[in-house]
């Protein structure tokens, strides 16, 4: 039988470089979309998709991840006491969202090392895993679109996604074989993937993207890989290493997606974000558009 997958960890103990100067006392997780921080962008996704329980993996200065995720006695009160009825519920809806549990990284040591310090709190169950600076805008949330394939193969499934060539050696690329299940040519078997290749060394334009239905033996996968470049343990050569013994599904997921860790993928999904907010969208649009004209 196939466990149902209940618990989604949030690796958010990375650097951040990217985005420097902004996150050298902040987490690039709490930087705000529009008015939300990254990081609840992914637990929406995940809370909408039927996962119950979060487990966010932090490192050192990411206590406001926690702040933000907990309750605020002080600004409930305040909003109640100035009858700020509508905001106060927002406030308290972050709270109660859903069951936040964290453990810590306390080395930046890779993805594939943050991934393994859930390993406790996950158990030997199936789990998903989100990187909360991939924002997906979908119809469908695409950690769910995962999930169904899980549901059908009981195997560990990647949201994959087309890259253009020159931009293919900044991700995890897979070698895959399409499955032909009477879907829309969407779903691969994986044969191999490569972290980071050069584009003339890289086997497809299918990059691996940051979500992720992985079976416990990540972890004893994990654990048998030696640590890469930088004594970072990546999390591509776990998936690599459990690709011998069980097979791994990858999903072009249907949606698109933005780059949030990086500062023009950023702006981008700022832009798009903030034209569809009905209580913006109008405004801003017109300032984009006088903008255009100056
Ligand atoms: P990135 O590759 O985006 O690295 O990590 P980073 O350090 O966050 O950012 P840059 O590249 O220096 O700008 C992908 C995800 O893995 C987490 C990050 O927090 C991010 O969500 N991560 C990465 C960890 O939790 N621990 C690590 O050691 C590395």
């Amino acid at each position: 039988m196939i466990g149902r997958v209940h618990k989604a960890v949030f690796p958010a103990a990375g650097l951040g470089t990217r985005f420097l100067p902004a996150t050298k006392a902040q987490p690039k997780e709490m930087l705000p979309l529009v008015d939300k921080p990254l990081i609840q962008y992914g637990v929406e996704e995940a809370v909408s998709s039927g996962i119950q329980t979060i487990i966010i993996v932090t490192g050192r200065g990411k206590s406001s991840i926690e702040d933000h995720f907990d309750v605020s006695f002080e600004l409930e009160q305040l909003l109640e006491s100035k009858k700020k009825t509508e905001m106060l519920s927002m406030v308290r809806l972050i709270s109660d969202m859903i069951d936040v549990a964290y453990v810590r990284q306390k080395e930046a040591l890779g993805l594939g090392h943050a991934v393994l310090r859930s390993k406790e709190l996950v158990g030997a169950e199936p789990f998903a895993v989100v990187l909360s600076d991939d924002i997906i805008a979908s119809q469908t949330p695409c950690l769910r679109q995962l999930l169904d394939v899980y549901e059908f193969y009981g195997t560990s499934v990647l949201a994959l996604m087309e890259v253009p060539g020159d931009q293919i050696s900044a991700y995890g690329v897979v070698d895959a074989e399409l499955v032909l299940n009477g879907s829309d040519n969407r779903l691969f078997r994986i044969r191999n993937m490569v972290e980071k290749p050069r584009p003339r060394d890289a086997p497809s334009n299918l990059a691996i993207i940051g979500r992720y239905i992985l079976t416990p033996q990540i972890f004893e996968s994990i654990e048998a890989v030696e640590p890469g470049s930088g004594g970072e343990i990546q999390l591509t050569d776990g998936l690599k290493h459990m690709l011998r013994e069980r097979p791994i599904y990858g999903l072009k997921f249907e949606g698109k997606r933005y780059d949030a860790g990086d500062k023009l993928g950023f702006l981008k999904a700022t832009v798009e974000f903030a034209l569809e907010r009905p209580d913006l969208g109008r405004a801003f649009r017109e300032y984009l558009n006088d903008l255009c004209k100056q």
